[in-house]
């Protein structure tokens, strides 16, 4: 549906004040992206003759994500209100622009639909200026949209200036509008700053308009949340939580389980297959995409993964940047730094960290681990415990472990060092060497029994609690001041033989 006689202005230069933050508004993020980029978004599949969006503050910043998204910007420095705003732009609108969709950087839940629906009406209805309008039950902190005895739109009164009779109105102001250039550009011109702010406000246009005997209409928005801006923290949460459940129930719609939804954060490029089980507080983020009947349980955070089909995430495990092969097990409480990359039917325990390293098909390191710079070949066991020490202070080094090794609990594998098919390291180990194939390493030091040294230690301190030998003091008793002279008595020694290897 081009629109190549409109320009999309997006007013975007505005510090965001009430949100008490060193960044700027329309960089906060919700519904796992910054809010100018939702807004972006809704406006490309219009494809206007322009994008064009006002940057003030942060301006290099706001700039970067609207060029990332084919839109040009404009500065307005310093800013003075919405008005002044498109006072800015209006040197750099296309000429051949007859109409401007107008929108905020912060009103991210709108739809491209709902755009196109107020161009179409603006166009049908030869307005001047139409008003995307929508009705909530609480519309504080919104311009009311008041209208004459014959219902027809008179001004856009603020929060601020209105009269208790105009504030209990709840037709709101979306602050997205579409209006006809040649029209709109006399009343620009005509803004005062007559306001508790000193701003030029784009909204006293529409007073200036009806003095033109202009036409201006207001069209109400099918779903009003749509229209919600972001001022404060507290508007943001409430429309981070409305992007949740719209991707929510797009994955339900999609085949998959999801257990108490409203607990659950999922980036909007997620996807996940058919069957899948999503349980309670589960956070999926950035590109995951998630296969078929995999289970992702309670309190698992995945960023930038991929997870094939009938995976199982144990609760608590944290991943990033990996792939997870079909019927792999992994936690509770694992932790998968990027580049991990478990292959089919392998299974990675509680406590397990692995990063940069390929574990083949089949093999497993069920408990307290650390796998790092390492390829581990197919069905090969790695002990609890067991650590390859990859860094020396400088550099990363690899390990390399065959197909069907055992390494036992508590092995330190210090890298580089390879560890051949078959090979058995004993427990406790620690391998500074290469073992070759089918061999038995074992590095530790010898174990050496004592006989009878813990029987003769337990009566060594029998005897010495005899001698103390003090009757136990009455609680009532004060207790008696030490004499600093005494000398506590000397503790028992205990005799044992060196050992000899
Ligand atoms: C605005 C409307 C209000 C409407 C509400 C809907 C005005 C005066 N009021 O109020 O009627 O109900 O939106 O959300 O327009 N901006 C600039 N340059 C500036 C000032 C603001 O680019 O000099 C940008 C901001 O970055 C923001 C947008 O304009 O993205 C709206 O500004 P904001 O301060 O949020 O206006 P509201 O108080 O929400
Ligand atoms: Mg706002």
């Amino acid at each position: 549906m081009p629109s190549t006689d409109t320009s999309i202005l997006i007013l975007a230069a505005g510090k965001g004040t009430r949100m008490h933050s060193a960044l700027a508004k329309v960089l906060h993020r919700a519904g796992g992206r910054p809010l100018i980029e939702h807004v972006l978004r809704a406006c490309q599949p219009l494809k206007p003759a322009q994008i064009l969006a006002v940057v003030g503050h942060q301006a290099a910043d706001v700039a970067a994500v609207v060029t990332a998204f084919a839109g040009q910007t404009v500065l307005q420095q310093p800013q003075r209100g919405t008005g002044h705003a498109l006072q800015v732009a209006r040197r750099a609108i296309r000429r051949s622009a007859k109409f401007a969709i107008v929108l905020p950087g912060d009103a991210p839940l709108l739809r491209t639909a709902t755009l196109a629906a107020l161009l179409d009406a603006h166009r049908r209805g030869d307005a001047a200026a139409t008003i995307l309008a929508a009705e909530l039950d609480d519309p504080t902190d919104y311009g009311r949209i008041v209208r004459d005895s014959e219902g027809r739109v008179q001004a856009i009164v603020e929060e601020k200036a209105a009269t208790p009779e105009q504030r209990a109105i709840r037709e709101v102001n979306s602050s997205i509008y579409c209006f006809t250039l040649e029209k709109l550009w006399p009343c620009l011109a005509a803004l005062r700053p007559a306001n508790v702010h000193r701003e030029l406000y784009l909204t006293d246009a529409i007073s200036l308009l009806r003095a033109r005997n202009e036409r201006v209409l207001a069209q109400l928005a099918a779903d009003p949340r749509e229209i919600l801006g972001c001022n404060t923290r507290a508007s943001l949460a409430l429309v981070d939580r409305i992007f949740r459940a719209r991707k929510a129930a797009e994955l339900m719609d999609a085949g998959v389980t999801i257990y108490l939804p409203e607990t659950v954060l999922i980036d909007p490029e997620v996807t996940a297959g058919e069957d899948t089980i999503i349980e309670p507080g589960v956070q999926l983020l950035g590109k995951t995409r998630i296969g078929a009947r995999c289970r992702i349980h309670t309190g698992a955070v995945l960023q930038d993964m991929c997870v094939e089909d009938d995976a199982e995430i144990l609760p608590h495990s944290v991943m990033v940047s990996s792939r997870l092969g079909a019927n792999t097990i992994v936690g509770p409480f694992a932790r998968l730094r990027p580049g991990a990359d478990i292959r089919a039917g392998a299974r990675i325990g509680n406590f397990v960290e692995v990063k940069k390293s390929v574990v083949h098909e089949g093999s497993k390191a069920p408990h307290l681990a650390y796998i790092g710079d390492s390829t581990i070949g197919r069905d090969s066991n790695i002990g609890a415990g067991t650590i390859t020490c990859n860094y020396d202070g400088t550099s990363k080094h690899p390990t390399t472990i065959g197909n069907r090794v055992f390494i036992g609990s508590n092995a330190t594998l210090v890298a580089p060092v390879r560890v051949g098919d078959g090979a058995y390291v004993a427990a406790g180990s620690t391998i500074t060497d290469n073992v070759p194939p089918d061999a038995l390493a074992i590095a530790r030091g010898r174990q050496s029994n004592k006989p009878g040294w813990a029987a003769a230690r337990r009566r060594a301190l029998k005897s010495a609690n005899r001698d103390k030998g003090r009757a136990p003091k009455s609680a009532a008793r004060p207790a008696r001041k030490k004499s600093p002279k005494r000398r506590s008595k000397p503790k028992p020694r205990l005799r044992v033989k060196s050992h000899r290897r």
